[in-house]
């Protein structure tokens, strides 16, 4: 049994062969009669949806549970949740707050538990991620990836695989809106291993000089709408638009997790510029997340 909180908690070989699998588009019914929980503190259209369609197409199958019903830590102690769980349910994925609470349940779990998004990371989207890269590319260590915007989930776990696979990764935010310190040294000593540089910028002309990649996210995540007025104006120039694109390598991928705020992180119709892979990346949440639900529930 094995716990996916961080996209560290991988190693590359065990990536490498989650791209592989996910590549091959297996639907044999591995997972017949076994049952994954789907348990969200906050919204969701693609990690909800693609877990369930893809245990589903693996034989087994899922049910999703509201934070109102279940009232983690509020209505029953975070052990107890995850002890009456384990003997219901093969998996849990667990979308919430603090990765404390993640760390905590998982330690009293008798069945694998996913990070479905926390405060801190958003290890499923990376490895869709890092799928698409390989498909678009062929290859992963050597190419540049730069990040264009909040030191938040998305960019803590692409920081984390980037230095894991052996991607430069370079970042452009303001001042104060940094990736955590020990996410940034873990990946730099990550990155001492996988022979690659990770480094900082202010200015996104700066980072983005040179990337095969060019990826953001919103600058606003869930739980922190209080601060969205203040955020919209520390990031104006912190926006992915075509001329900035353009400063990127020739047909550099543009990348996004969604959801998108059009206007905001991004300039209106990025989404659809000939460079843009988003729904392929979408997309490939069901792929990697299907091999990964095999890898981890398969009796
Ligand atoms: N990218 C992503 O995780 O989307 P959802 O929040 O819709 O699941
Ligand atoms: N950083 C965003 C990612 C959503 C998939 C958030 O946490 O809201």
């Amino acid at each position: 049994m094995k716990h996916i909180l961080s996209i560290a908690d991988l190693s590359p070989d065990e990536v490498w062969r989650l791209i592989a699998e996910a590549g091959k588009h297996n639907r044999e019914e591995v997972l017949k009669g076994r049952v994954l929980a789907l348990l969200f503190e906050k919204p969701s259209l693609r990690t909800r949806v693609s877990f369930e369609v893809a245990m589903h197409q693996l034989g087994g199958w899922s049910l999703y549970l509201s934070p109102q019903e279940v009232g983690l830590g509020q209505r029953e102690a975070i052990p107890d949740v995850a002890r009456v769980l384990g003997r219901f349910v093969h998996g849990l994925v667990l979308r919430t707050f603090s990765q404390e609470s993640l760390r905590f349940l998982a330690q009293h779990a008798t069945i694998p538990v996913i990070n479905g998004l926390s405060d801190e990371e958003h290890p499923c989207q990376a490895l869709a991620d890092l799928l698409t890269i390989y498909q678009k590319r062929g290859k992963l260590a050597g190419l540049t990836l730069a990040f264009i915007g909040d030191g938040n989930n998305v960019a803590h776990s692409l920081l984390l695989g980037c230095a894991l696979m052996g991607l430069n990764f370079r970042m452009a935010c303001p001042q104060g809106y940094e990736p955590q310190p020990l996410i940034v040294q873990r990946a730099r000593a990550l990155a001492a291993q996988s022979n690659c540089e990770v480094s900082f910028f202010l200015r996104p002309e700066e980072a983005v000089k040179g990337a095969d990649v060019v990826y953001t996210d919103v600058w606003t995540s869930m739980g922190q709408e209080a601060e969205a007025e203040v955020r919209r104006h520390k990031f104006a120039h912190y926006q992915v638009n075509k001329e900035l694109l353009s400063s990127a390598t020739e047909a550099a991928l543009f990348m996004h997790p969604l959801p998108a705020h059009h206007g905001e992180e991004i300039a209106l119709g990025l989404l659809d510029h000939p460079q843009s892979v988003v729904f392929d990346q979408a997309e490939n949440r069901l792929h990697v997340q299907r091999a990964l639900l095999a890898e981890l529930l398969a009796p």
